[in-house]
């Protein structure tokens, strides 16, 4: 079950231009492609004539011609031209999705176009914002429902067990958490203070403050259903009032996860970490963005593994942890979006 009034990231924007792409997108197939002027357009991925996948097809000029017959699709789907006759019987042409570049991603709304209102897409305001700098098109693609990777990224307890040689320390599992939801989205925050930080805060901090001491750590997650992940992290010398709201002597970053499901039991993860620190160094760019890979890493294996079980029993037990608070309040939230879209009616 997939909620269909919602934007969904098909691809970053950089991975479209004047070939075309096929990507599914909760069980639908969709190309999407870069017309002469730079717009995307997102067509369903299978020619009315006789269903061969559009991917397969060429582009001549803004149209895609399909690679059977040759009819021809401008990018709002219209059938345009039927080689080898001059007429194009009216019912000729192909969905069109209505889609919208922004953030740097192409968002595709899979549901009634006239609901395909482009201020329901989440706010990724550190992706807007020239004081965050980051590397963006990372993505991985999970043999996992897409729920088990909002499930991961709501509970990161898992630190201290998956990313112990990163990101993971005990204060991590050990902290408080407070997980609050509205009817738009759930929030869940942890802090951890005064401890030695974990070895990619300690790395991060020595190199962008000259700090080498204990540190008050957080992390502020918000989930926007049905897949939008926004997590605030950072760290700063202990007892300089990050708690209280000044996080000015600390470095901040943000993990931007959007989890599309792809198939039932497959997602893609488009993700970004964006930071507020050494902005001037873009070569941290890519030491980051590959330390951050390598530790996700570590949960594409998990997850993967989690799915395979899940598939491969019968009868399974689930227990829920206090640590599980998140997700189930996310889950919870994707539900009653469906029920009122009437996906479950
Ligand atoms: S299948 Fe596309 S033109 Fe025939
Ligand atoms: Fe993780």
């Amino acid at each position: 079950m997939f909620l269909k009034n919602a934007w969904y990231v098909i691809a970053w924007g950089e991975e479209v231009g004047r070939a075309i792409l096929a990507r599914t997108v909760c069980n639908e197939s969709i190309v999407v492609y870069r017309t002469e002027g730079g717009k995307v357009a997102a067509l369903e991925n299978a020619c009315c004539h006789r269903q061969l996948p559009l991917a397969m097809g060429k582009l001549v000029g803004d149209n895609l011609q399909c690679g059977y017959h040759g009819l021809t699709f401008d990018p709002t789907g219209r059938c345009v031209a039927v080689p080898g006759q001059s007429t194009i019987p009216p019912e000729a042409g192909v969905r069109r999705y209505p889609v919208v570049e922004k953030y740097r991603m192409v968002w595709v709304w899979l549901g009634a176009p006239e609901q395909a209102d482009e201020a329901k897409i989440p706010h990724l305001d550190r992706l807007a914002n020239p004081d965050w700098v980051g590397k963006t098109g990372q993505q991985f693609h999970l043999h996992c429902n897409y729920e088990l990777l909002n499930d991961n990224l709501m509970d990161l307890g898992h630190e201290t067990f998956v990313h112990i040689t990163s990101i993971g320390s005990e204060e991590v599992v050990a902290a408080h958490i407070k997980t609050t939801r509205d009817e738009n989205a759930v929030r869940v925050e942890r802090w951890m203070p005064d401890h030695d930080p974990a070895p990619f805060w300690k790395s991060a901090i020595k190199l962008a403050a000259q700090y080498d001491g204990h540190v008050d750590r957080w992390q502020q997650i918000e989930f926007i259903p049905p897949c939008n992940y926004i997590l605030h992290v950072g760290v700063a010398p202990v007892g300089t009032g990050a708690r209280q709201g000044d996080k000015s002597r600390g470095i901040e970053g943000c993990v931007i996860s959007i989890n599309t499901p792809e198939t039932d039991h497959t997602c893609w993860q488009f993700w970004t970490f964006m930071r507020n620190f050494q902005t001037d160094q873009r070569d941290v760019d890519e030491k980051i963005g590959q330390a951050v890979h390598d530790l996700l890493s570590e949960d594409v294996l998990i997850l993967n593994e989690q799915q395979k079980n899940l598939l491969a029993r019968k009868n399974i037990r689930k227990v829920d942890i206090g640590h599980d608070a998140g997700g189930i309040q996310a889950r919870r939230l994707i539900q009653r979006r469906l029920e009122e879209e009437g996906t479950l009616a």
